[in-house]
């Protein structure tokens, strides 16, 4: 079996009679949801396929929903017999026929066949070439595998001495993180928390998971971030917090949302799950709110594989997290419980292999800025590829994943050409007021809606052969933008 197309057994196979109509051709189309129907006669024999696509076009002519599929079928299509090889039916697949039937000797479907890109190149991919291995099986070999255990602490420690913060309380991941800190200020029904448009959704749901109401705020044009202004119109009487988020690796312009905050009396909780190391005015993030949450999930600049952290400088509120991270039994009388507390602790294991991480912290943001800096000098004759800001005043950004916008509309048309040489490359994060579930919670997105329709991260990992990778990218982008350049010259 090749990777690039998979045998489907004991699956749900989109078949309707030719005898059939348009309509339930669309019920078949909308339960198995593969984009294709497979026609058979009455003996049961495939005699044709339609497309989500090929409907539209019959809907657009002159069919209706009681069309006979009979009458619409053309005599041409594609299809495989199990009795070819895996590699003969893989080369009637590709980006245009990405599922065909597949038939025994009598013309009956069995199966079908779908076209899966095969991805060479991944997004990111943790480095784990220090002491993550030995400190691991240290750990193991000790059998403290659980979340007792010196890493645990030592993984505190040096992490919120690293951001420059007095307390660390390590936790199972950022999201659980996010909503520790939460819980620890006391946030919960009836107050509002304002969190920025574009984020990964964590921000929001553990604003959710507390009962109060979050209020979606735009983000800046040129530094993606949380717009302060915006966020300053949004503040009502029930404003307790905001959590700025430093997207993709950019620091949010701490001065202005501490200001803000100070002067309005709300928390400022930093979402720093993108943005290890990052900084703003000579100050680590992770060091300007009360309370500052990491991910360790495993894209992230170190990692535990799943973890998170809240860091801190209040002995008070590192007392509260502790207690709340193990289900709230109080830290004096072990089983006593003052109040219902959560199973958010990290393990032993995780946090070893976060204790080599971070010894190598800078390495691995050195290796991720020479990979941006090298996507800067190859494409930087891309007119329509801007790059993320990194000249904006008091802010050093890192690299998580190398972030541009793609203009002109060519986002859709770069990202097919580089799937199709392997390379895993994700368009930004949706806006989360474009999202059912949120919209409700929406005070403004202008930015978010445009910046999230041109937004791409290109594969940024520490392991990747830099040169070979971006020389791809470069000759597709290129071809692409010659491609354009004689479409312009013909079209004027
Ligand atoms: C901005 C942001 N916040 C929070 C999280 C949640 O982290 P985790 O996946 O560790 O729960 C993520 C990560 O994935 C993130 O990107």
């Amino acid at each position: 079996m090749t990777p690039n197309q998979k045998l489907n057994h004991k699956v749900d196979i989109p078949i309707c009679k030719n005898n059939e109509t348009l309509f339930d051709a669309l019920k078949v189309l909308n339960r198995v949801g593969k984009g294709i129907v497979f026609i058979v006669n009455e003996d049961e024999k495939l005699c044709g396929l339609l497309t989500d696509g090929d409907i539209r076009r019959l809907f657009l002519g002159e069919n209706d929903l009681q069309t006979l599929l009979k009458n619409v079928l053309s005599p041409e299509f594609v299809y495989g017999s199990v009795l070819q090889t895996h590699e003969e039916i893989r080369t009637l697949l590709n980006q245009k026929i990405k599922i065909i039937p597949l038939v025994d000797r009598d013309m009956k479907i069995v199966d079908y066949a779908e076209y899966l890109p095969e991805i060479h190149i991944p997004i990111t991919q943790p480095d784990l070439n220090g002491n993550e291995l030995k400190y691991l099986t240290e750990a193991f070999l000790s059998t403290w595998i659980s979340s007792t255990g010196p890493y645990i602490t030592r993984f505190e420690n040096d992490f919120s001495k690293y951001c420059g913060v007095n307390h660390g309380v390590a936790v199972s991941n950022g999201t659980v993180a996010l909503h520790l800190a939460l819980l620890a200020l006391g946030i919960g029904p009836g107050d509002e928390v304002v969190v920025p448009d574009l984020t990964f959704a964590a921000t929001i749901n553990a604003v959710l998971y507390t009962g109060a109401t979050p209020v979606i705020v735009d983000v800046e044009e040129d530094s993606w971030c949380i717009d302060p202004q915006e966020f300053q119109k949004a503040i009502t009487k029930k404003t307790k917090a905001v959590i700025p988020v430093h997207l993709y690796g950019q620091p949010c312009d701490m001065y202005k949302i501490m200001k803000i905050a100070g002067n309005h009396g709300v928390h400022v909780i930093e979402d720093c799950a993108e943005a290890h190391g990052a900084i703003f005015k000579d100050q680590r993030v992770g060091s300007f709110g009360i309370i500052n949450c990491f991910s360790f999930y495993g894209n992230k600049i170190i990692t535990t594989g799943e973890g998170g952290m809240c860091v801190t400088n209040s002995s008070d509120l590192t007392e509260k997290m502790r207690t709340l991270r193990d289900h709230g039994m109080s830290r004096k009388q072990k089983y006593w419980h003052e109040t219902i507390g959560y199973n958010y602790r990290m393990t032993n294991l995780q946090a070893a292999i976060g204790c080599a991480q971070l010894e190598r912290i800078d390495e691995l943001l050195n290796r991720r800025e020479e990979i941006e800096n090298t996507y800067r000098r190859q494409l930087r004759e891309i007119s329509f590829v801007e790059f993320q800001r990194n000249d904006l005043p008091h802010r050093k950004k890192v690299t998580w994943l190398v972030s541009a916008l793609v203009k002109e509309d060519r986002r859709e048309t770069v990202c097919e050409k580089l799937r199709a040489q392997k390379i895993d490359v994700r368009y930004f994060f949706y806006p989360l007021s474009k999202m059912d579930i949120y919209k409700k919670y929406t005070f403004s997105n202008e930015n978010s809606l445009k910046l999230s329709e041109m937004g791409i991260n290109f594969p940024t990992s520490g392991k990747l052969p830099g040169s070979e990778l971006i020389e791809i990218l470069s000759s597709e982008l290129k071809r692409r933008e010659k491609f354009n350049a004689v479409e312009n010259t013909i079209g004027t």
